[in-house]
């Protein structure tokens, strides 16, 4: 459809939409008096736009909502969000330290976490205390990215040594129950929409998600899934390697479940921590279908990554990739990141696919597999995590109960997202003590 500017004076740009999507944000529309045309063709072939009450389109067809025959004022959605991310707010007065200064804050900061670990509190108020700091430290690594590799120095790279550190201590807070459930009650104060809340989120499920999957592993997670594989997920691996050899289709081959050392699990935290760290405060962090603008919101990925290699250094490479490439959608065409690209300007060679889960990078970024475990982790835990976020001005959030049927239904079925690894999370979500439905997830699935 060519694009149509309404003769108007003071429109922004416009953005083609389905009908879908104008009820999918009608409340929000209506709210922000946000202006929504409805294209049409006359009898000559022209095309006219015409300024609609947006209710009007729950009076359409299914058919007619199929359509992209709307439009919308195409910076409505980052500017709704704009409003409500405080980000760059706590962000400026952090950006006009010197590098020293911060560097000496995160520093600090480690020392606090070290010695809070020894303390004897109650568990929620030393929840709210990781909380505030973690944050701060997040705010500070942000407020300490470059973009230029020789204007990295040494207060740079402390500040990394010590967040990775920080890391270190994260993990061993997560040993203890009792904090975790701290850390999970302190979610609800977390829930205004803000990027860096977001952060906050993905980072503590993610520890808890990477800490229980290895004791699973340890009690024999791959011993009991080379049983009930070709019964269970069979055919839905079928669907995500077509043409794959039948002898290779077993669990050993298609899912390579690593296990996780305290090394490496504390990389992978660390990638969680970063994973967003290239997103602006006016991006939103989840890319639905219905992306309102997929490029600014792609850019996010590959500036994490760069900046992962600027400040971290070339020994980063997990947490790095975490951020480069967790909406990589298992290669599904929908998705996007760093190694896709890099192979796509030929810097990477391909070999042909044989699995969905490699247990090591260098088989994700060859192509062997469609995902790398800790990356495909993250982004089951980052999708969760957006559709449940009741917070953000222009969209409700879904119940957990809905969001995991969305994970199963909707990401796992289409092949963006591991369904193992979807069913281990609604697992895990249910052993947190989230209301999920008691017939999803491994554990339901696999039983005799
Ligand atoms: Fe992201
Ligand atoms: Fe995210």
């Amino acid at each position: 459809m060519p694009i149509i500017q309404p003769a108007e004076p003071g429109q922004g740009k416009l953005l083609p939409v389905t009908g879908h999507y104008v009820v999918e944000y009608l409340e929000a529309l209506k709210k922000r008096a946000v202006r929504v045309y409805r294209v049409t063709k006359t009898a000559s072939g022209e095309y006219h736009a015409e300024a609609i009450d947006p209710s009007a389109v729950l009076g359409l067809s299914g058919a007619e909502r199929d359509q992209k025959h709307f439009l919308v004022e195409r910076d409505w959605m980052s500017q709704a969000f704009a409003e409500t991310d405080r980000m760059d707010t706590l962000l400026a007065p952090l950006v006009r330290l010197d590098p020293q200064e911060r560097s000496r804050a995160v520093s600090a900061l480690k020392t606090a976490l070290a010695e809070l670990k020894v303390k004897k509190a109650e568990p929620e108020a030393k929840a709210r205390v990781i909380m505030d700091t973690v944050s701060q430290v997040f705010l500070l690594n942000k407020a300490s990215l470059k973009l230029k590799v020789s204007d990295v120095t040494i207060h740079e790279k402390t500040l990394a040594r010590d967040t990775d550190a920080i890391m270190g201590t994260a993990l061993e807070f997560a040993e203890d129950p009792a904090l975790m459930a701290g850390l999970f009650s302190c979610f609800q104060d977390l829930s205004n929409g803000q990027t860096i809340n977001h952060v906050l989120r993905v980072f503590t499920s993610y520890t808890s998600f990477l800490r229980r999957y290895q004791g699973w592993h340890q009690a024999g997670l791959s011993r009991n899934l080379r049983k009930v594989f070709p019964s269970v997920y069979r055919r839905t691996y079928d669907a995500l390697l077509p043409g794959l050899e039948d002898r290779l289709m077993t669990s050993d081959q298609v899912l390579q479940l690593s296990d996780l050392g305290f090394l490496d699990q504390k990389e992978f935290t660390l990638g969680a921590f970063l994973h967003d760290i290239g997103k602006m405060g006016n991006i939103d962090y989840f890319e639905s279908d219905l992306a309102y603008d997929a490029e600014q919101i792609q850019q996010h990925v590959f500036l994490g990554a760069g900046l992962i290699l600027m400040n971290y250094g070339n020994s980063h490479d997990g947490a790095r990739m975490m951020a480069g490439d967790h909406h990589n959608a298992l290669g599904h065409p929908g998705g996007y990141g760093l190694t896709r690209l890099e192979r796509e300007r030929g810097m990477r060679k391909s070999v042909p696919t044989l699995r969905v889960l490699g247990s090591d990078s260098r088989s994700f970024v060859s192509g062997e597999s469609l995902g790398w475990l800790p990356v495909e982790m993250l982004a089951v835990v980052d999708v969760y995590d957006a559709m449940t976020d009741n917070s953000r001005s222009y969209k409700k959030g879904m119940t957990p109960a809905q969001a995991v049927v969305f994970l199963e239904e909707t990401m796992a079925a289409s092949g963006k997202l591991d369904p193992l690894l979807v069913d281990l999370y609604i697992d895990e979500l249910r052993l947190r003590g989230v209301d999920v439905p008691p017939d999803r997830g491994y554990a339901f699935k696999t039983k005799a």
